[in-house]
Order: structure tokens, then sequence, then C-alpha cells
């Protein structure tokens, strides 16, 4: 987020810098364009992953529309892992988009968007209208030959919790859409163009907030069940800063969509401020903490939010390097979270420093802790309510999740070090065919198959694929990445990391 500024403008010259047509028409449904396009023997996994990912696949009307959480038959509930869930099939949808595939990715933005038309309630109370769903299912009724849908918007998930990542990921999807094909129509359609409109009603709209950032419930992103992390979490703020960035291009300019433009523009301004400023933890900015007055008054006040020093964890400062930093998990009044959250924190130079001078604790033997560290105990008994499946270093409470392996593929790829890359993705081709493609490990190292993972997570399958499509092309960030990143270019070739890993391999 320090590294990006805000544009307004939008057309197709936006979407020229990475866009290549050739990519589109360059394979067939079968045969996955990354193992065909290179001269090096493509790694065993890559071939089996393709063929669990389209195992995956969820046709409405014969129309592949989704793929399933995950295709565990062994497990013995199936919850709602046979559901197509929004934020799962984003990589999925990378996937295919990196391999010449666009048609699902398209008719799964179409299928969303119609459902985000359906009236939500849960019990008496009904949604906003901009609403996305977690995650729907097709029934398929052989007798009838009739396949219908049906939605989860929250009122079924566990703990009623509603996906406020969702909205967000489908504009991102949207755009990566949109930059893969360099195809504005669909984008352009009045549909499209007015769901994006209603999902941003939702997040910008005026309230009591005294904070640019997005205030959220418990449970409402991939961590979806409580896990403290209600209030302003990072993993919603930078999706909602990318939403923003990404929705720019796409609205029209004409009376309604201009509003927006408006709109989006400010609250960029002062949501970038607002994380910079305040989410940025550093050894100086630690250091400046821990001397904190308290109990200050007006406009002059350094510590704004009245954080009281003792409130800091101890292990906050043997974990903080000298170089490098992240963004915190959380900020309001006397409460900072500091916590590490992977998802919010796979952007900037800073961020990789800490991430290679904290390898064992962040990445151990699987990437990628999804939060770090993990809290037990006392501590545990009140912020997860007792979770049984979030006990310390498991699932969302400092496991690992081998799904973000793509995030820090592009991460590393948009900062000059594909060699952090290179070692993470090893550490993955290791293990993660072996054991079944699980959901997430466990151990503070990451070295269990998690207590209650699923095998055959689509995205732990689909993640893997994208981030070894990322390497092999890093063009294909340009659909994940903003404009700036243009200056990605010359900062690739000048990077002594990348020219070593690439003579090496
Ligand atoms: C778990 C994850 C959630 C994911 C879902 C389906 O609930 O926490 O992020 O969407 O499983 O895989």
């Amino acid at each position: 987020m320090s590294e990006l500024s805000i544009s307004n403008s939008r057309g197709p010259d936006n979407f020229d810098s990475i866009y290549s047509p050739g990519e589109a028409v360059r394979s067939g449904f079968s045969t996955p364009a990354s193992s065909a396009r290179y001269s090096f023997e493509p790694h065993p996994m890559i071939g089996d992953a393709w063929e669990a990912l389209r195992r995956s696949l969820v046709f409405f009307r014969d129309q592949p529309v989704g793929t399933i959480a995950a295709y565990d038959h062994a497990a013995e509930e199936v919850l709602n892992y046979d559901q197509v869930f929004v934020r799962d099939f984003v990589p999925s949808a990378l996937a295919f988009l990196m391999n010449g595939e666009p048609d699902i990715v398209k008719n799964f933005l179409m299928k969303t968007l119609y459902l985000q038309g359906w009236e939500k309630r849960v019990d008496r109370f009904q949604l906003g209208e901009g609403a996305m769903p977690a995650s729907f299912k097709v029934l398929h009724d052989p007798v009838r030959k009739m396949d219908t849908l049906i939605a989860d918007f929250g009122e079924s998930a566990i703990g009623r919790v509603a996906p406020v990542d969702s909205g967000f990921w489908w504009i991102i999807l949207l755009r990566a859409y949109t930059k893969s094909t360099g195809d504005l129509s669909l984008a352009e359609t009045p549909e499209c163009q007015k769901g994006m409109r209603l999902i941003l009603t939702l997040c910008l709209s005026e309230g009591f907030d005294t904070f640019p950032t997005l205030l959220c419930a418990d449970g409402c992103s991939m961590i979806d069940r409580r896990m403290g992390i209600y209030g302003y979490p990072i993993e919603i703020q930078a999706l909602f800063f990318m939403a923003l960035r990404s929705a720019l291009p796409l609205l029209k300019h004409d009376a309604e969509g201009k509003e927006f433009v408006e709109r989006i523009v400010k609250r960029l301004h002062a949501l970038s401020f607002h994380m910079r400023s305040y989410f940025w933890l550093d050894f100086q900015q630690l250091n400046d903490i821990y001397r904190y007055k308290t109990e200050e008054y007006s406009h002059t006040a350094v510590n704004k939010f009245n954080v009281i020093p003792d409130s800091i964890p101890d292990w906050v400062f043997d974990f903080m390097p000298t170089r490098g930093g992240y963004f915190i998990g959380n900020i309001s009044p006397a409460r900072m979270d500091f916590r590490w959250f992977a998802l919010g924190n796979c952007q900037s130079m800073a961020i990789m420093d800490l991430i290679e001078s904290r390898w064992e604790e962040l990445v151990g033997e699987m990437p990628l802790k999804i939060t770090y560290p993990a809290i037990e105990g006392h501590e545990w008994r009140i912020v997860t309510g007792c979770d049984p499946k979030n006990t310390r270093w498991s699932y969302h409470n400092g496991g690992s999740w081998p799904v973000l392996l793509w995030t820090l593929t592009a991460a590393c790829i948009k900062t000059g070090r594909p060699q952090i890359a290179r070692r993470a993705i090893e550490l993955i081709e290791n293990r993660l065919q072996k054991d079944g493609w699980p959901e997430y490990y466990d151990g503070k190292l990451g070295r269990y198959v998690g207590k209650q993972a699923r095998k055959f997570q689509t995205w732990s399958i689909a993640g893997y694929l994208v981030a070894k499509m990322l390497l092999e092309d890093p063009s294909h960030l340009g659909m994940i990445s903003l404009e700036e990143d243009k200056a990605m270019k010359p900062l690739i070739k000048r990077s002594t990391s990348w020219t070593c890993s690439m003579n090496r391999d």
C-alpha cells in the first residue's frame, strides 16, 4: 500500500500494459499451458494438480461455473465443502485465466452477480442489497433434468458470519478477467456496473465512523470464525483498498459511475494515509509505541488511540527484526492487535525482508502461516470462545495454509525476490501431493497435516498452480497487481537475486 498512488483514469490504455492477446488462445481445454510452453521439465505435480482442479469443477446447465472447496470423499462430514466459495474460487480462476481458459471465470462472475440480486435474510433481518454470497451450490435433479442454485450469504454459515470479502474478491476478479482477456465488454455491461456500484455502496456508506477503514464483525473473511479479528482487520482493509483500486478503471464515467469514482478517490487517499500511519509496524515504530505517553487529549496527541504500552505482548519485541516490518492485525481505541496476518501482508519490500528474517516462524516447513503467533491458554479461551478447531498452532490460529503460496509468490515477483518464492515452492513440492493436497497444516513449523484439514482442498491445488505459472511467466502478475507496477519490470531486471535464481535453474 505504501508504494501505491491513486489515479482515476480508465479506458483501454489501462489494460494494455501486460495483456497479451496470444495468451487467451494458446491452449486447449485440457492442456496445461504452463507445462507445455517451457523447455525445462515441468514438475510431475503439475499434471496431477490440473487433473485434481478439473475434478473439482461445478457445472450449471452444462456450463462450468466454479470449483468446489474440497473434493474429499473420505471426510466424515461434508459440511459446506461441496460448495463453490467465492474466496476459494479466486486461485482457481487465476489458474484458468493464466491457462487461457477465461470462460469459466466469466460464467462464475455472471452467476454470482445473479445471486447478488436475491433477497438476503438472516431470520427477520434483511441484508444490504450489494452483499455477495460466501458460497453457492448447484442442485442437480436427474429426474426433471433441472439444475437449481442455492446460496449462502451467512444465513446458513457456521456462526452466521457475513463474507465481507466476497464482494471485494468479485471486483478484483472482474479486473483480473478484463486484464487477462483484454475484453472490457463484460465489465461494461449494465449488470456488472450495477453490481460494482451495489458493492461499493455497502462499503462507502457514511455512518458514525471516525476512520476510513471498514468496521467488521469477527469471522468476516478467510478467517471465518471467532478469532478476535473484529474491528478493522488487516485482511479486509487490504482487500477493500485493492477492490477500490480495481473498480476505478472498470467504472464507466456516466452520471452514476462518476459519483462513485469521486468517492473512491477520496476514500483511497484517506485509507492509504490511515494504513501507513497507524497499521505499519517496524522496529522504530515499535520503539516509539513502547515509549508512548497515555491519556493525551487534543490534536497534538502522539498516541492517538491511547494504546497502553503495557499491552504490547512480549513476543513482538523478539519477533521484530531490525530490518523490515509489517501491517499489524487491527487497531482501534486502546487496542493494537500485533499479530501478523498473511493476507494483507504480501506486498512490499520491507515485508519481504521480515519474511526472510523470520522464515522459521512464518514459513517453517510449510508455507504460509495464516497468522503469527498462535494464541493459547486463557487468551485462547476468551478470544476464540474455546474453539476446539482453533487450538494453538492449528487452523486459523497459527496454522499453515498452502493456498497462501500464490499471494506470497506474487509479492516475491513484485518485489524482485523470486528466490523466496522458489524456496517456498520447494517446500510445497516436498509434501503437498504426497499428503493429498490438504487444506492446512498444524504445528509451530507447519509440519503436521491439520487436525481437521480436508484433503484435495481446491485452493491448495490451484494456489500451487498459480504460483508455478507466475514464476514461469511473471507477466501474469499484471492480472492481480496495480498499474504503477509497470515499474516492476526494471526492478526485476536489476535484482541480482532474480538473475542468480534464474541461472540456478
Ligand atoms: C474454511 C476457511 C474459509 C474457506 C472455507 C472453504 O472455513 O476458513 O476461508 O472459504 O473453509 O474452504
